[in-house]
């Protein structure tokens, strides 16, 4: 029987009508059958404070568990002043602690980016990789994802129709399958 791997797709942007969200659902329909993609939602996450590691929030519990269940995590985020979203951020935060429990230690990644800017949010990708380091994330190298002038690549129903981008999320897909059969330590 075929091994299936469970993916937690973790957008870093909590607006209704994210691009980046269309680039996940893109990839959620694009990606091989031994690959089961689930959005987890960040927009509802109490902003991280270290007085309520000891009482953490229902909000906090509810996302742990999601990540926790997962083989395999794909961040899809758009850059906010060459960084990725203080919403994304909160959520590593949150998923790294207490000390000890860190819920994103061990798990596959793999990082993409989009902006309707021209650079793709190069530099939110890269400050994400560097995060994933200190949590213990083994972040795929390549390809590198940065996809640029994403507004005009959706319909007016959110659905991809641009072939170009296509043809790369599926070979994206295809890499982080097997980065994932390489990977995934907890299996
Ligand atoms: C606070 C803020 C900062 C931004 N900074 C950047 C940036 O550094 N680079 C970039 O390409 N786009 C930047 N943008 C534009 C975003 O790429 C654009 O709003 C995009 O649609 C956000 O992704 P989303 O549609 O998934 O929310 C910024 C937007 C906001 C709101």
């Amino acid at each position: 029987m075929t091994k299936t791997y469970n993916v937690a797709v973790v957008v870093g942007s909590i607006r209704k009508d994210s691009v980046n969200r269309k680039v996940a659902n893109a990839l959620i329909e694009i990606a091989p059958s031994e690959l089961k993609l689930k959005l987890i939602d960040i927009s509802q996450l109490e902003l991280f404070n270290q007085d309520l590691e000891e009482t953490p929030p229902t909000s906090w519990v509810e996302f742990k568990k999601g990540i926790k269940a997962a083989d395999a995590v794909l961040f899809v985020t758009p850059e906010h002043n060459r960084s990725f979203p203080a919403a994304l951020k909160n959520a590593l935060d949150i998923g790294s602690r207490p000390y000890g429990q860190n819920v994103w230690s061990g798990k596959p990644a793999a990082v993409i980016s989009a902006s309707p800017g021209p650079i793709g949010g190069f530099g939110a990708n890269h400050h994400l990789r560097q995060c994933l380091v200190t949590i213990n994330v083994s972040t795929m190298p390549t390809p590198e994802t940065y996809i640029g002038g994403a507004y005009n690549l959706f319909d007016e129903t959110g659905k991809l129709i641009n072939e170009g981008t296509q043809k790369h999320l599926e070979k994206f897909a295809q890499s982080f399958l097997t980065w994932i059969q390489k990977n995934a330590t907890s299996l």
